[in-house]
Parts: C-alpha cells; structure tokens; sequence
C-alpha cells in the first residue's frame, strides 16, 4: 500500500513561509500578548524565548524529521516506522480533527470583525456587550464561519503548490509588513485620561519589556513557566501532525536545521511584535488595569482602544483585524491539509473530492460548536476551574490534554525506540550539518519526557490533586 505522499513545496523559501504561516496565528497575535501582560512582561518573555530555542526547536525538528524521512501523514508515518507504534499516528491525527472544528469558528469572528472596520465603523464594536451579542446570535456567526471555511477548503482543493505555497508566499510577507506598521504607530500614542494623567506608548513599552518580579514566588514562577510552555505547543503548532505532514512535502536538499531556526524565528518575531503593539496601545488608553482583561483581549478591549485613537482607529482596527484574519486563514489551511491529505492516503483518492467532502463535514461540525453559543449553551467547570462551553472543551482536551501527552509519547518513540539517530540521519540528509546534534539528543531523551509528563498532569488538574495529597 503507498502511501507517501507525492506533494512539494518548490522552494526552501515556501516550506518556510507555510510552515511560518501554519504556526503564526491567532496564538501570536491574541494569546502571546495576553499571557505576557499577566506573567511579569520580560520575565514572560525571556522564559519563553529560552523555551522556544530548547523545546520548541526538539519538537519541531522531531515532526518535520519525521515527516521528511517516512513521506508520510503522521497517521501512517508512526506505523511505517514500527507498526506496535501505529496506534501514536491515530493518536495525532485527533489533535488538527478537533481543532478543526473550532478554529474555523474563531477564524469567523475575526472575519466579522475585519469587515466591520473594513466598512469604517469603529464605535459599534467598542460598545459593551457587543461580542456577546454577536456569538450568541444565531445566524450571523454561522455565515461568517462559512465563508472562512469556505476560503480555506478553496485554498487547499487548488493543492499544495497552487495552493497553500501561493497563499503564504503572498500572505506572509503583508502580515510582517502591518504588523512592524502597527508595532511602530503604537509606540508613538499618548492620552490623557480624566484624571489629568498622561502615558505614552513608550511608558507601555517598558511595561512590556521590562522583568517584573514583585510578588514573585516560586509557585508563581512555575505557573509563568506552564503558561509559556502550553503556549508553546500551540504557537508552534507541533505535537499534532501537522508539521509531520509539511515536512513531507520538503526535499531533501532543503537544510532543515536552518529552515526550522527560521520558522521559530518567524513565529517568536511575531509574537514578539504582537505584543508590542498590543500592550502599549491597551497600557495608553486603559493604564495597566486594562492589561488583566485575559483572552476577551482581541474582541473586547482592543475596540475600545481602537475607538480611543479616533478617526485613526478605523484604519488601525482594519489593519489589525485583517492581519488576524490572515494569520487565522493559514494556520486552517494547514489543519484542513492535514485532514486532507491523510484521508488522500486513507481511502486512496484524489484531492479535489476529500477537499470537499472533508470541507463540509468540517463545517458541519464547526456549525454545533458556533451554536454552542445559543442552541446548544450549557455551562462546564473544566479541571482549571474555568466554565466552558463546547468551544473551550474541545480546545482543552487537544492542548491541554492531548498535545502533551502526544509529545510525551512521541519523545519517548524517537529517544528510546527508534533512537536519536533515526533523526540525526535525515537531518544530515545530503551532506547538511547538524550543529545542535548531541544537544537534540539529551532533550530528547530526558528533558522533553520529564518536562511533558509534569504538564500533562499539570493540565489534567492531576498534579493538583497528587500535590494535596502529599502535602
Ligand atoms: N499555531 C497557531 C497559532 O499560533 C494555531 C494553530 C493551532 C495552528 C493548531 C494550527 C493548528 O495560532
């Protein structure tokens, strides 16, 4: 049964940009900034960035290796390497099949929200209440989501040259483009608030920048560390196929140990920008109070930043939603891929029929999720303790419980089973140097498993629970 998959990126410069595209997303733009608003600022930023050069460089390296080596989906990949392993490939595949259906919701709203400033308000989307009413609403939401869906199942029937190379080669280089714009702007503001007092962009800067360690505690550290370790995985979009997968598609000339240094580059840098643009805007108009506003950030305390700038924030706003709506667009492209391109090898048929077929189950499903609003609201207390609806379930079994458990599984594979080397080999495919071999292979091996296993129970509320229990 064949089942590599015979796709190709052309160049090193498209596997670079699609992958960057896949992992620079609404993670970046949205969850990066938050999460360093409520970790300490630079003390957030030096932990991850120390996190990004050491586990997010094993992960990445271990999918795009395994990828690239068997040419295969990660549901055949495992398997094809030692068929007791097989049943990891099924595993991973559950990840991009649950997010799927809720990252096309997501990408909805901020196709809405685009549209609305694109059509020059900005007030409206300021008001109080305004998200709520519209994700509760029943039909406009599910429209938007449609239409999301329907350019990213578009994007990916064309294939991958025509298709996903094209897009992000376009698509990429405009969102680095707005974002640094944005970044920029941001640093200029200043406001005086009804008190009489004034802060400037540059003043939030340094709020971002600089380390905050007051009330710094040793538990609290571990929490700063979980924070920038989850968010990790999710940014990188590694653990759940989908770099497997674009790693087939590389030939083997590329040097992969430097097209993935570029990838983390790409996608930290954008964090990074993100942040910068975010937080002094939100720290001018709202002061340091408005940073704990958490993940209603994008959707509700932006506008009314946006709003604050006056005829500027129109612009402002159309530049930032349109910038997430294509940060959104390429990282669905790369779940539906995968979908995709595993049910290609499953069922042995052609891409132009599973685009679609797989477009519209996708929808479907996406649909309950959006209704999960109204039709189908109920309220539940996940292990973290937050209340959840469908949306937010389905996002904490696939990050918060099946990505480490699939990176714990995994690193176990490669540093035990197969052995280090299985990778070192196809990294050093046509004569490429790999300089951080030996270094791979302690992570591998030692660290990653530890590290995960300690997240994993960490996420489950298990270590919670352990943790009481001795004490
Ligand atoms: N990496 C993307 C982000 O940062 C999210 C994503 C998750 C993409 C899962 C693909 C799959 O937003």
């Amino acid at each position: 049964m064949e089942t590599r998959n015979k796709s190709s990126f052309t160049s090193s410069l498209g596997f670079i940009l699609t992958a960057a595209g896949s992992a620079v997303g609404v993670g970046n733009i949205w969850r990066f900034p938050y999460l360093a608003a409520k970790d300490g600022g630079g003390l957030f930023l030096l932990v991850y960035l120390g996190l990004v050069l050491t586990f997010g460089f094993t992960l990445l390296t271990t999918d795009i290796a395994i990828g690239r080596r068997t040419g295969r989906n990660a549901w055949h990949a495992f398997g094809a390497i030692r068929p007791k392993w097989g049943f990891l490939g099924k595993l991973t595949f559950l990840v991009p099949a649950i997010i799927m259906t809720y990252y096309a919701v997501i990408g909805g709203w901020v196709l809405k929200y685009a549209t609305v400033y694109l059509c020059g308000q900005r007030s409206q989307p300021a008001q109080d209440g305004y998200f709520i009413e519209f994700i509760t609403s029943r039909v406009p939401p599910v429209v938007y989501l449609l239409v999301f869906l329907a350019i990213t199942a578009f994007v990916v029937y064309s294939g991958v040259e025509k298709g996903i190379e094209k897009f992000s080669k376009v698509v990429m280089p405009i969102l680095l483009l707005m974002i640094v714009g944005t970044a920029i702007y941001s640093l200029t503001l200043t406001h005086t608030d009804a008190h009489g007092v004034t802060r400037t962009g540059m003043q939030g800067l340094a709020v971002y920048l600089i380390p905050d360690f007051t009330g710094m505690t040793f538990s609290k550290f571990l929490n700063v560390l979980l924070d920038a370790m989850g968010q990790l995985f999710f940014s990188l979009s590694v653990s759940m196929g989908i770099m497997i997968t674009y790693g087939s598609y590389v030939k083997k000339d590329v040097n992969l140990e430097k097209s993935i240094a570029q990838v983390e580059f790409f996608d930290t840098g954008v964090a990074f920008l993100a942040g910068m643009m975010i937080i002094p805007s939100i720290f001018v108009f709202s002061g340091t109070e408005g940073m704990a506003a958490g993940p209603s950030l994008m959707f509700q305390s932006l506008p009314k930043v946006f709003d604050s700038m006056g005829a500027a924030g129109t612009l402002v706003g159309a530049t930032f939603f349109v910038m997430v709506l294509f940060a959104a667009l390429t990282s669905c492209l790369s779940i539906l891929e995968t979908l995709v391109s595993t049910c290609m090898n499953i069922f042995h048929t052609d891409r132009k029929k599973v685009s679609l077929v797989i477009g519209v189950i996708s929808a479907a499903a996406a649909v309950i999720v959006c209704l999960g609003y109204n039709v189908f609201y109920f309220e539940y207390t996940l292990p973290n303790g937050q209340t959840a609806q469908i949306l937010d379930v389905l996002d904490y079994i696939s990050n918060n419980f099946l990505m480490p458990l699939i990176a714990f599984l995994t690193a176990i594979f490669v540093g035990w089973v197969i052995k280090p080397q299985w990778i070192t080999e196809e990294m050093e495919e046509q004569g490429a140097k790999f300089g951080k071999k030996r270094f791979y292979a302690v992570m591998v091996r030692w660290v990653v498993p530890v590290i995960m296993a300690i997240l994993f129970l960490q996420s489950t509320g298990l270590l919670a629970k352990i943790s009481t229990f001795i004490a």
